[in-house]
């Protein structure tokens, strides 16, 4: 499921980073992988979605918020999807996990 409203929402790329440097995400690829011409991720549910294999990999078992920590991470320094008027935006009423 794609939380995008919680982590537009969310905006704790500070967390993400945090957690990205301290887990082992570096030890398959470098961060060049997010920023290749030839990368694959598409938009944030793509991201969201790569992030959440790469965690299974690693069992780092990742709670969903710290997911969307380092998604919001990830796209706030490399990828850069738009991230649309959410962020200013009142996010929508969220059924809480
Ligand atoms: C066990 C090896 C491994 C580890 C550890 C790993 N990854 Fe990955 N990651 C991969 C592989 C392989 C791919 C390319 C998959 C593909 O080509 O579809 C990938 C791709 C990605 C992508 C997509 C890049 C693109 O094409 O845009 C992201 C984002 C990503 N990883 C994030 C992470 C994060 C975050 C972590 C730490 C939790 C992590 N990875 C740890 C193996 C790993």
């Amino acid at each position: 499921m794609l939380h995008s409203a919680t982590l537009l929402a969310n905006n704790d790329a500070a967390l993400g980073q945090r957690l990205f440097s301290q887990s082992r995400c570096l030890e398959c690829h470098g961060a060049e992988v997010f920023t290749s011409p030839a990368r694959k991720v598409k938009n944030l549910q793509q991201l969201e979605q790569k992030v959440r294999q790469c965690d299974a990999n690693l069992s780092t078992n990742w709670f969903d918020d710290e997911i969307l920590a380092v998604v919001n991470y990830l796209n706030q320094t490399y990828y850069k999807f738009p991230t649309s008027n959410a962020a200013t935006a009142t996010p929508p009423a969220t059924t809480s996990q």
